[in-house]
């Protein structure tokens, strides 16, 4: 098997968050996504336990999706006292903005095969796959940990079960033609200790 290597190192260093402010509101293709999924599925995963689970909302599920989070936010909120108003008003509206948003999740393997960090681990290559897939579609993506992701209170609608976790939400949009600069990396040396 041969590689065009230089295409695959400049695909990772093009690879970028794309947010939904600089999307244009075209429709992805849905076959595009799917590619994203197949290749989400061929992440490593320890013992073969494949924890990564996907719920795709584009059209009309994009509005269920806004409807459930926000009011899952009010009635989380409204009960431990930290309701803001704003952020209510950013999840009903926010979904809207993107083609397609993925919720991750990651399933506990029944039988525990391995520690939770590595399926967690799996779930997030998974992730990256998503995201260079779409880079090399010429597509927008960027991942979302914050809204109701860490609420228990989430996961049911979302297929999970109590010791499954919610992961995120990958929003999917056609990127405008001009994007805000890439964000960039201090040099790998640094964060490198040979051994020799
Ligand atoms: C685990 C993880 C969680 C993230 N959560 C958020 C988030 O909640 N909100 C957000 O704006 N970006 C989030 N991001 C995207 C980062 O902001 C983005 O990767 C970072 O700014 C670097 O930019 P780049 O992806 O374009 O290289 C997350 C990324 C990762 C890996």
């Amino acid at each position: 098997m041969s590689f065009n290597v230089t295409e695959i190192n400049r695909l990772i260093g093009v690879r970028r968050s794309v947010f939904p402010k600089d999307y244009s509101g075209e429709r992805v293709p849905d076959s595009v996504v799917r590619q994203m999924l197949e290749n989400a599925n061929r992440a490593p995963t320890h013992k073969l336990t494949e924890p990564w689970r996907f719920v795709v909302f584009t059209g009309a599920g994009l509005q269920k999706l806004a409807e459930f989070q926000a009011a899952c936010y009010r009635e989380v909120t409204q009960r431990d006292g930290t309701f803001r108003e704003d952020r209510y008003q950013s999840l009903q509206t926010k979904p809207l903005e993107s083609s397609h948003i993925i919720a991750i999740g990651m399933k506990l393997d029944e039988k525990k095969s391995v520690p939770e960090w590595e399926e967690l681990g799996a779930v997030f290559c998974a992730i990256e796959n998503m995201y260079l897939t779409a880079t090399a579609y010429g597509i927008g993506c960027y991942l979302s940990t914050g809204g109701i992701t860490q609420f228990a209170e989430a996961k049911s609608f979302f297929g999970l079960g109590d010791e499954d976790k919610l992961c995120g939400f990958l929003h999917i949009g056609m990127p405008k033609p001009e994007l805000p600069p890439a964000s960039k990396r201090k040099p790998v040396e640094e964060k490198i200790r040979w051994v020799e």
